[in-house]
């Protein structure tokens, strides 16, 4: 039976020393804080939101809230963000997606000042990362690799796949193995044979928003295997991009949902904040 890593614990290990990092941060004077803005009222935006400056309050760190109505237009939210962009008293700036369908996510992304990204979302910092230089990266794929990491699993050499080819989730994670020295393949959904490409996988990173698509016949006995996914099943319960009790019994190690991926980028998104006054220097 495969090790369940525990998102969980392990977000709260890294929370815990974020905490302490705030405090010695506090102790020579520096104070960070988060804007957290959130356009109309997306039920699961709401959720995520709340948990965010639940996060902030639990480090302590500020957070700062802006509760905009649906009918913001994008030219009061790219006001908004001009202004966050030249406050001393904010390091990090939030704009929670989807945003309602009137306004242009990348050009609201692309206003936000690259020091202040803490989503790793701008070009600027997805192109850092690309190159290998300093910026924030996307919490999401941070996340995995320091659950990786902290699970004492090897990257170095790996044959990794990663089934997904989102901006958020599946380039930044290929980008951030290929930076720990994994051999990666990026898959998607019009990716041929595409089962036998996923059992090549040591790593299987899957982030394809489809419920509990990856069975057992998509994995290498002894793999590691990561599911990105929040889906309902069809009783309404939450599941996973991966069928986890027919997975788990072929792999080392596996991510379960709730509580694997996900608590673990609210965590990488503290660290972002507590990174920021690094770039902001
Ligand atoms: N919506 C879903 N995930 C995210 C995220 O990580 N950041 C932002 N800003 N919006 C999201």
């Amino acid at each position: 039976m495969a090790t369940i890593i525990d998102g969980k614990a392990i977000s709260l290990q890294i929370k815990d020393e974020l905490k302490e990092r705030a405090a010695a941060l506090k102790a020579s004077g520096i104070e960070i804080a988060l804007a957290v803005i959130q356009v109309g009222d997306n039920p699961a935006s709401c959720v995520y939101v709340r948990n965010k400056k639940k996060g902030c309050e639990y480090i302590g760190i500020g957070s700062l809230s802006f509760e905009l109505p649906e009918e913001t237009t994008q030219e009061e939210l790219l006001a908004l963000i001009g202004e966050l962009n030249e406050r001393a008293d904010v390091n990090g700036i939030l704009v929670q997606l989807p945003l309602p369908a009137h306004i242009d996510e990348d050009t609201v992304i692309k206003a936000i000042d690259p020091k202040k990204d803490v989503d790793g979302f701008h070009p600027q910092s997805v192109g850092a990362l690309c190159i290998g230089q300093p910026g924030f990266v996307s919490c999401t794929p941070a996340g995995i690799i320091q659950l990786l990491k902290r699970s004492g699993i090897e990257i170095a050499g790996k044959e990794c796949v990663v089934l997904g080819r989102s901006n958020i989730v599946g380039k930044p994670m290929a980008l951030l193995l290929l930076r720990e020295n994994a051999t990666v393949t990026i898959a998607h959904s019009k990716t041929k044979n595409l089962k036998e490409v996923t059992k090549r996988a040591d790593i299987l990173i899957v982030a394809v928003g489809r419920p509990k698509m990856v069975t057992k016949d998509y994995v290498k006995e002894g793999a590691v295997v990561i599911d990105v996914g929040i889906n309902r099943d069809e009783n309404n319960k939450m599941c996973g991009d991966v069928d986890f009790d027919d997975v788990a019994p072929v792999c080392s190690a596996i991510t379960p949902v709730p509580g694997g991926v996900g608590p673990m980028t609210i965590a990488m998104l503290l660290n972002n904040c507590i990174e920021s006054v690094n770039l902001q220097r």
